[in-house]
């Protein structure tokens, strides 16, 4: 970081909390309920508890990790230190597949609600336009639009700003906590009924996978984004206490927020009604007539949603520069222009993120997000355990507590959920890191040893 960019230490933990509540408050609670709920029927909210619980582990360790190495790149820095080179490249090759997909995921979720929002004050685009094909439609413009535009922002050089990320957190959660007020009222538990039609492990058919953990598998995806708070560690008053509680803390607030939701939602109307709906929450607000809420709900996801998108792009950015610094990626492709924006990724990563979001249905995205975070979390609390071992006395700001216990829970926890997602996204993450190590072994290596030798 450089020097100019040296911070005062200003925040403490009710900052810390909503920052992360803020980046990780998104298309996962907004949309992924409907999915979540066709696959686990009203135990969605177990969905969310399990996979809630799993990210805190991996959260707790990464904190430790991100104060102890505070370079940018998060889980390929660490594997890279810890680990070295090869294990680094594939986690650093799943975190491309993490950020990128988490920025076509969250606009085909917006794309869901504006179309919604737009639908329902008589300007609605026809159906072919809103969907890719699987869905029955042509493509996703909503979506390719959203991605653009941000782009385009990024380009220009634009960073978020802690004010407006401070009122758009008050918008998301104001907007959820209507929906909560609004269905209360129609509550009925006999919609709790049978609480899990679809059994505990994923089971079902190849393409039609059910049951709870089927279910957090794909929610998993709801909770992560909580790099938000290590990257502010430097600016934490007092990082020891303050990172521990704003991690946890924000993980207990979106735990509980989004078990809420859920229990509003399926509380207010039978979930077969809105499972796998683009913008389940909006849909049930006006089934209950409240289609004055349901404006006000797409409205706010609208306005919300693309900060979820910048700071991934954001994100996605930075592990390719760093990737390039080591030598295993073309360093033309992140040069930063005079603007200080890295325009060539950034225009790179938007048009493949913008034909994916165009295409695909957002479970399949979110799936394999998911996928690439898993293995990114499963290397982070490695990677912490190792250093506990290596090098027991290192200074570290911020130490996980009971770190075998939080740490293997992390592993195993992180290899369940991967285990419990579609065949199909696993067969994909699978192919995807084989591209990975052919194009290290003809690209990446030879090309790391040369800039190591010119070092
Ligand atoms: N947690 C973020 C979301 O749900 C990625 O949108």
């Amino acid at each position: 970081m450089p020097e100019h960019h040296r911070l005062s230490q200003t925040l403490s933990w009710p900052h810390l909390v909503a920052l992360g509540v803020g980046a990780i408050v998104g298309t996962g609670i907004l949309t992924l309920t409907g999915v979540g709920a066709a696959k686990a029927g009203p135990a969605v909210i177990l969905s969310f508890a399990i996979a809630g619980v799993i990210c805190a582990c991996a959260a707790l360790a990464y904190a430790e990790m991100a104060t102890m190495y505070p370079a940018s790149g998060s889980a390929y820095t660490y594997s890279y230190i810890v680990f070295g080179e090869l294990v680094a490249w594939v986690i650093g090759w799943s975190l491309m597949l993490e950020y990128s997909l988490v920025v076509s995921a969250v606009a085909v979720g917006w794309s869901g609600y504006a179309s919604g929002f737009l639908n329902s004050i008589g300007l609605g685009l026809p159906t072919a336009l809103i969907q890719g094909p699987e869905l029955g439609g042509v493509i996703n413009l909503p979506a390719i639009f959203i991605i653009a535009a941000v782009a385009g922002l990024l380009i220009y050089g634009t960073r978020e700003s802690a004010t407006l990320n401070a009122i758009l957190v008050v918008v998301k959660l104001l907007a959820l906590a209507l929906f909560i007020t609004v269905c209360l009222p129609v509550f009925d538990a006999g919609n709790f009924e049978p609480f899990m039609p679809y059994g505990f492990p994923r089971s079902g058919p190849p393409g039609a996978e059910v049951g709870v953990m089927a279910a957090a598998a794909i929610i998993f995806f709801a909770f992560y984004g909580f790099d938000a708070i290590a990257t502010a560690a430097e600016e934490a008053k007092n990082p020891e206490r303050d990172l521990a509680i704003g991690i946890v803390g924000s993980m207990v607030v979106c735990v509980l927020i989004y078990m809420a939701v859920a229990a509003a939602a399926i509380g207010a109307l039978a979930y077969t009604h809105f499972a796998n709906s683009p913008e389940p929450l909006a849909l049930i607000l006006r089934e209950i007539g409240q289609g004055w809420a349901a404006k006000i709900l797409g409205v706010s996801a609208v306005i919300a949603l693309p900060t979820v998108i910048l700071a991934f792009f954001y994100g996605q950015s930075r592990i390719f520069f760093v990737m390039a610094r080591d030598g295993l990626l073309p360093a033309k492709l992140a040069r930063v222009s005079s603007r200080g924006t890295p325009v060539r990724i950034t225009l790179f990563t938007a048009v493949i993120v913008a034909m994916i979001a165009g295409i695909f249905p957002l479970a399949e995205i979110a799936a394999l997000a998911n996928a690439g975070t898993l293995a990114a979390f499963v290397a982070v609390c490695a990677a912490m355990l190792t250093m506990r071992r290596r090098a027991p006395d290192a200074p570290r700001k911020f130490t996980t507590p009971l770190p075998w216990l939080i740490g293997t829970a992390g592993i195993l926890g992180c290899a369940y959920l991967f285990w419990s997602l579609p065949v199909k996204t696993q067969t994909y993450f699978l192919i995807w890191n084989a591209i990975g190590l052919v194009v290290y072994s003809v690209y990446g290596s030879p090309r790391a040893e040369r800039a190591r030798a010119n070092a």
